[in-house]
This record gives structure tokens, C-alpha cells and sequence, in this order.
């Protein structure tokens, strides 16, 4: 059967409103595992192939091409608006984000100017503009949240337990509550100029969020998160707030903010979706490193989440965390219309 084009499927579930199928989209929807992505990155460093929207626009397409997600994610990377505003930051490929000058003092902190995103990230707001003339699906538009961002900040390079962030956010609170100050305010302007260029939704990715728990959480970094959420509000566009290793701390990342709240495999939709309330709405939540597997152990695991899900209203399809790079190309698409065709409603 010939699909009609899935043009607010996505929407609609972060609306919580009833769907005709289970939308569905994967971070790092573009990435290694496609060749075609392999071919046209090259050589350039991440960061630089962000300064370039016709490439931009060419990755953000490639998924699309080969399977009919319900959403596209613009390609940029959560290091974009700090290499903006001068940080001498780049991505080191197989590691991750790298500053050679971290950012540990309230000397350092003041080195972190405003952004200002028609100036410094043209590239990335024509690639949203493009992108809109040419997309049949919504275009989300994402940003690091604060403390992800402040974690590669003040580790340097990327950490496993965080901790010169965890001893700065406890040694040196005065310090820590700058930063996160201005980390707040640059994703404010980062996330309002992507919507303003043409973004339809926004994903404030804490990837890194899950190494607190809740009391540190709560008061170190739930104040800042809930400044960027209230900061785009009034642009009236869903916001999912995603984070790995979130457990215990789904129900503050909720009392934080966003409409959706991203999970991880590590805790059942269903589990998952009690601790966020049922006033919000739910991402997730395969395994990615199922997807390695067989094809049935892949539809097995699938169903099982949108078994978890029970055609709630507010159920967007997703992994827990990012496409790896061995995952099979031809085993995403089929996922793609697994989940399609398992939720298909009568009425949409
Ligand atoms: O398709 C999409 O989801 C959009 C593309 C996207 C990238 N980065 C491109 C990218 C998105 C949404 C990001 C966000 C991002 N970047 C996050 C949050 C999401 C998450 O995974 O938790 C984080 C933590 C980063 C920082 C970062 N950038 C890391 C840890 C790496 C991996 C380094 C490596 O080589 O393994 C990057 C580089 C990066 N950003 C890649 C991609 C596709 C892979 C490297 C490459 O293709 O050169």
C-alpha cells in the first residue's frame, strides 16, 4: 500500500492529539551508517561541514530518501552555537567534543559571550529556510541543554563520570550557576532562531543529564532547563526533552519542561510514561544496539514498546539514543513501516 505523505503525523502526537499511525523518526537519523553520508562528509571536520547549508540540506534529505520517516532533523551538531560565539572547539572523530582551553573559573565563564544567531550561525538558519521548501514532514530544530553543554565545557574533552563538572557544580556553586546563566541564554536564542527560520519543533538533547541524581539535578540544572523551555513557549512549537540514563529523573526533566520527554531503553515506556504524567507525551524507546540484531529480535523488541505505548495519544516512535554506526540501513526502513503498519488507526 502506497503511503499518503505523513505531513503532521509528528505533530499531532506532540500535541498528544490522536494520530493515524505512530509517528515515527531516529536521532541520528543521518549519520555513518548511511554510505551516502560517508561520501558527501569527505574529510571536513563536523563543525566545518555545518557552515555549509547545500550539504546542510543534502544529509538532513538522506534518511528521508530511503524510508518514510515522519520528521526530519536539521544536521548540525550541539557544538554549532559554542563554536559560534568563538570557543575554540572541534569534534575528534570517534571521540567527541574538544576544547583545549576548558572552561572551569568565573574568568573562563565571562569568556562565554551572547549569541547572536542571524551574525554567527547564518549557515545553519539558511539551512533551516532551504530545508522548509523543501521537506514534506516537520523540521526539528535541536540544541544541547545546559549542563550537557557545560559538561564538555568544563571536562575538555567527553567524560564517562563527569567529574570535574559534578566537583565545579558542587565546589564552586557561584560559578557553575554563571555558566549554566548563560548556557540557558544561548540555547534561548539558538532554539527560537532555528523556529524563527522555519523549525516546526525543538529537541533540547541532555544526553549527559543522567550522571546526577535527582537532588543535584533539581537544583543545579532543572532552574536552567526550565529557562529555555519558558523561553520559547510563546513560540508555540512542541519541545522534547531528551536525556540517557534519565530514570529517576523523568519526573523532574518533566516539571522542567517540554511537551514530550525523551527516554532511553533503560526504563519500560510504560514505567516511563507513569513518572512523566500522562499530561505529556513520550519518546522513545528502542534499544539501538537491537537494531544489530536479527530481524525478528528487532521486531520483537519494537512491538513490545508499542505494546508499552497501548495507542496513547503522545507516543512518538524513536530509539533511546542515536543510530550506531553499524546499524543496517535496510533495518531501520523496515522498522519504519513496522511501526506504520502495527499502529495503524482507522481514523486519523
Ligand atoms: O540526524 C541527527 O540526529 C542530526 C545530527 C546530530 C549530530 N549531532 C551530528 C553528528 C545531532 C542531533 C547531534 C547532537 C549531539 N552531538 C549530541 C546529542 C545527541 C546525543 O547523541 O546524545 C551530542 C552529545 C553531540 C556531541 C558529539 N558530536 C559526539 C559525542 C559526536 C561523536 C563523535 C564520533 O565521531 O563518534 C559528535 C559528532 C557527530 N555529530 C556525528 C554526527 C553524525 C558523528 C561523527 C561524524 O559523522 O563525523
Amino acid at each position: 500500500m502506497i503511503e499518503p505523505p505523513a505531513t503532521d503525523r509528528f505533530l499531532r502526537a506532540c500535541r498528544r492529539e490522536p494520530v493515524d499511525r505512530t509517528p515515527v523518526w531516529f536521532m541520528r537519523q543521518a549519520g555513518r551508517y548511511l554510505p551516502e553520508y560517508r561520501r558527501a562528509r569527505g574529510d571536513l571536520d563536523i563543525l566545518e561541514t555545518c557552515r555549509h547549508p547545500e550539504v546542510v540540506v543534502e544529509l538532513t534529505l538522506q534518511p528521508l530518501r530511503r524510508m518514510p520517516l515522519d520528521a526530519a532533523i536539521v544536521f548540525s551538531d550541539i557544538m554549532v552555537p559554542l563554536r559560534a560565539i568563538g570557543l575554540p572547539v572541534r569534534v575528534a572523530p570517534g571521540t567527541g567534543p574538544v576544547l583545549e582551553e576548558p572552561i572551569r573559573s568565573e574568568a573562563d565563564v565571562l569568556r562565554l559571550r551572547p549569541l547572536e544567531p542571524e551574525a554567527d550561525e547564518p549557515e545553519l538558519l539558511e539551512a533551516i529556510r532551504l530545508l522548509r521548501g523543501e521537506l514534506s514532514v516537520p523540521l526539528i530544530g535541536f540544541s544541547g541543554a545546559p549542563f550537557t553543554l557545560a559538561s564538555y565545557l568544563v571536562e575538555g574533552s567527553p567524560s564517562r563520570d563527569h567529574a570535574r563538572t559534578k566537583a565545579l557544580l558542587h565546589g564552586a556553586p557561584d560559578v557553575w550557576a554563571g555558566l549554566m546563566e548563560r548556557l540557558a541564554t544561548l540555547c534561548v536564542a539558538h532554539l527560537r532562531a532555528q523556529v524563527e527560520a522555519g523549525a516546526q519543533a525543538v529537541q533540547l538533547f541532555d544526553s549527559w543529564v543522567g550522571a546526577l541524581d535527582p537532588e543535584d539535578y533539581e537544583r543545579a540544572v532543572l532552574p536552567y532547563s526550565r529557562e529555555v523551555f519558558r523561553g520559547i513557549a510563546d513560540l508555540g512549537v512542541p519541545a522534547i526533552h531528551f536525556g540517557v540514563g534519565t530514570g529517576e529523573l523523568l519526573s523532574l526533566m518533566a516539571r522542567a519542561g517540554g511537551d514530550v520527554i525523551g527516554v532511553d531503553w533503560r526504563v519500560p515506556l510504560d514505567v516511563a510514561w507513569e513518572r512523566v504524567g500522562s499530561d505529556r507525551g513520550v519518546q522513545g524507546n528502542l534499544d539501538p544496539a537491537v537494531c544489530l540484531a536479527t530481524w525478528e529480535a528487532v521486531r520483537e523488541k519494537a512491538l513490545g514498546v508499542l505494546r508499552r505505548a497501548g495507542g496513547r495519544p503522545g507516543h512518538v516512535f524513536n530509539l533511546g539514543h542515536g543510530v550506531l554506526p553499524q546499524t543496517s540501513p535496510e533495518t531501520l526502513a523496515r522498522l519504519v513501516d513496522l511501526v506504520h503498519e502495527a499502529t495503524e488507526r482507522p481514523s486519523g
